[in-house]
């Protein structure tokens, strides 16, 4: 079987990243053409729509893809996901399918009976993500106590579930509001949702498996020290405090504002330690010729660096209306894709070096992984990719979403770009044939990753 330094190749991480992939481009496409946000309202059935293509579909799918092979590596256990990776695939796919059958449904596009489908398909896409973490669980469990960057993943699954749950819960209110007259829930489960999915889930995994990755791939060093361990607890505890009290809020503890706010700056701080430990770790690498997907993930991590200004500026001011969807906007393309595609194009090179290679690795010459990919023809895709994300969140703070349309259409040819080095990746890596029949100049021997 082949390995990854101990750890098998997950078979189902590459067709998680091609659903993901898909569903990534439909968002965009939904946003360009003006059918939801920023055309739309943010609360419109239609933008919540493209909102679920973008975090389950397109998000989501794509961190569990990566999870799947990396919680392995990351807690050095040999085993990779097995057949449930791909049930939990399978069951999100159709969950997901139906949740936006729900949406349409809300909007009065369909007949309304399909509403139902909305609570239907979150509860598909909750056993998907059971039978995810099952797995993940178990791997995790094993490997306690839990190496640094698997203890932020094991606390993101927690939030996952609480994301999943709430929105369950809030669509269920949505589709029989006759049988669940609660709109408590909404008013305060939406944003008990906002924050256990786009922080708590997205962000706090990203951290952890941003650590492992930028220090395996800079050669930087892989333990963080006192800085490591106060970005965790201040983000996980941060965190968990801010959500808490905002459920007991929303119970009628009747809590300080205070309180909240004070919970939420204390994960503020750990997300800015976190940025800082990101300049430490670049400046203590040990490879300094940046790789494209190591230096495209900095204008990542400076849109998450900006999205702390703007939080609180909304803190503050309260100006979550106008504020709200440039903020989500800046998050989820500019850091937390942006972070997602500079990794793609390292990780499927790597994978589908590992998966021709691995087995005649030092018993006959191998391309590099780096001989798989062309940096200098698809750099300027990833410069337009953030140049246009920066530009959406300038027109979107300015209000004019039809040059925030047009932004997003240059992020969507960046991406799609973007994608084609990949597939080209997966088509042209040359095959293996024993014994040995080529050897281009390019071809040296190495295990380099
Ligand atoms: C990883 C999982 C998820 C994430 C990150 C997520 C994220 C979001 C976000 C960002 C919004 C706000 C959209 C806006 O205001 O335009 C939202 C709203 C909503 N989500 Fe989710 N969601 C997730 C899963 C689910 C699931 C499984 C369901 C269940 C059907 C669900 C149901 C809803 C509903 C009903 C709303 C709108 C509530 C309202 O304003 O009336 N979500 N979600």
């Amino acid at each position: 079987m082949f390995k990854m330094m101990g750890s098998a190749i997950s078979r189902w991480t590459m067709p998680h990243f091609a659903a993901a992939i898909v569903f990534f481009i439909a968002a965009q496409i939904a946003m360009i053409a003006g059918i939801s946000y920023p055309s739309a309202p943010l609360a419109a059935p239609m933008t919540l729509a493209a909102v679920h293509l973008l975090t389950i579909g397109w998000l989501t799918i794509l961190m569990l893809g990566a999870l799947h092979q990396f919680v392995p590596v990351i807690t050095a256990q040999p085993n990779a996901a097995g057949r449930s990776a791909l049930v939990s695939l399978v069951a999100i796919l159709v969950g997901l399918g139906a949740m936006e059958t729900g949406f349409v449904a809300l909007e009065g596009r369909l007949a309304h009976a399909a509403v139902l489908a909305l609570p239907a398909g979150g509860l598909l896409v909750l056993a998907g993500a059971i039978a995810a973490c099952a797995s993940l669980g178990r791997t995790l469990w094993r490997a306690r106590p839990l190496p640094f960057a698997a203890r932020f993943v094991a606390i993101g699954l927690v939030f996952l579930f609480a994301t999943i749950v709430l929105g369950i819960l809030m669509s269920l209110v949505l589709s029989r509001p006759d049988l669940m007259p609660w709109p408590r829930v909404i008013s305060h489960g939406l944003q008990l949702h906002l924050m256990a999915g786009l922080i708590g889930w997205f962000t706090l995994t990203a951290i952890g498996v941003s650590y492992r990755l930028l220090t395996m791939f800079t050669l930087a060093p892989e333990e963080r020290g006192p800085l490591g361990t106060a970005v965790l607890l201040l983000c996980a505890g941060g965190r968990a405090a801010t959500w808490l009290s905002s459920v007991a809020d929303a119970a009628g503890a009747a809590l300080p504002a205070a309180v909240i706010a004070a919970a939420a700056a204390v994960t503020g701080l750990g997300l800015a330690l976190y940025l800082i430990d990101m300049v430490r770790l670049y400046r203590g690498r040990r490879r300094h010729k940046l790789e494209l997907n190591t230096g495209m993930a900095l204008p990542a991590l400076i849109a998450f660096a900006l999205c702390i200004p703007l939080a609180i500026r909304i803190a503050v001011l309260g100006r979550a209306g106008t504020l709200g969807g440039p903020l989500a906007y800046l998050l989820l393309f500019g850091g937390l894709s942006g972070l997602g595609l500079s990794q793609l194009y390292k990780i499927v090179p790597f994978l589908t070096w590992l998966e021709r290679y691995g087995r005649v690795l030092g018993k006959q010459p191998v391309p590099r992984v780096q001989d798989l990919v062309d940096e200098r023809r698809d750099r300027p895709w990833f410069v337009l990719y953030f140049a246009a994300v920066a530009l959406g969140t300038v027109f979107g703070l300015l209000g004019r979403p039809l040059l925030w349309r047009a932004a997003i259409l240059a992020h969507l040819i960046a991406s799609l770009m973007i994608f084609r080095a990949l597939w080209l990746v997966r088509r042209r890596a040359p095959l293996i044939v024993h014994p040995p029949a080529f050897a281009a100049p390019s071809l040296q021997r190495s295990n380099s990753a």
